[in-house]
């Protein structure tokens, strides 16, 4: 298996199963919107973190250069999606997002600081998981398998920004031990979700029954 950069800094790697889980034609079309969502939030993300951090040359240029780059990704899934005839629609939240926010400390400065640690905890996260989509998905479909070969080291990237920028806000040592802390949520986050055709959903063993899936859980 491949190791990337930023697997090795999350506090529980994904196990196999999960991307296997991942390799009905459905599961791939829905990860493809759902990363075409992802990719959109994330340039968002970075444009709102141009205007929050302290005018420093460097971190407007990275931060902008970031923004530019996920607007790329988006418009690759966009086409990726079009040519499967799978139109860009609305998705249900998966709650990653939501359960990660509840680790942020509510005031500042600390806030920003940790605003920035759980972008670069999403970034490492989905540059984990499309590692092993591209590893996994390579024989059922290989154009899918080589966009997310692709991404990665642009994902790998963005994780080292983030936290380079919330170390040098907060110090190196507090923002290691922060990183610790948010690290650890983000892995009890994901763990609890259930399973889905989502790059930020729990693993395959969480997995509904038909029975929950119609009771809309
Ligand atoms: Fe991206
Ligand atoms: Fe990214």
């Amino acid at each position: 298996m491949t190791a990337t950069p930023a697997s090795s800094a999350l506090a529980a790697p994904t196990p196999r199963a999960w991307a296997t889980a991942q390799r009905p034609e459905a599961c791939r079309l829905e990860l493809l919107l759902d990363q075409a969502h992802l990719e959109k939030k994330a340039a968002a993300g970075a444009v709102t973190f141009l205007f929050r951090v302290p005018y420093e040359p460097r971190w407007q240029r990275g931060l902008s250069a970031l923004a530019r780059e996920e607007l790329v990704h988006f418009e690759r899934t966009l086409k990726l999606l079009e040519r499967r005839d799978r139109g860009f629609a609305r998705q249900q939240q998966s709650g990653y997002a939501a359960g990660l926010k509840q680790g942020i400390a509510s005031d500042m400065p600390g806030r920003l600081v940790d605003e920035l640690l759980v972008a670069a905890l999403i970034e490492a996260r989905s540059c984990e998981r499309m590692d092993l989509l591209a590893q996994e998905l390579g024989d059922v479909d290989r154009e899918l398998a080589d966009f997310y070969a692709d991404l990665v080291a642009a994902e790998a990237r963005h994780e080292q920004l983030y936290r380079e920028i919330a170390a040098e806000l907060a110090g190196a040592e507090v923002a290691a031990a922060r990183w610790s802390e948010l690290a650890a949520h983000e892995a009890r986050v994901i763990a609890a979700l259930p399973f889905a055709p989502r790059l930020h959903s729990g693993p395959a063993a969480n997995e509904l029954t038909p029975e929950e899936v119609t009771d809309g859980r």
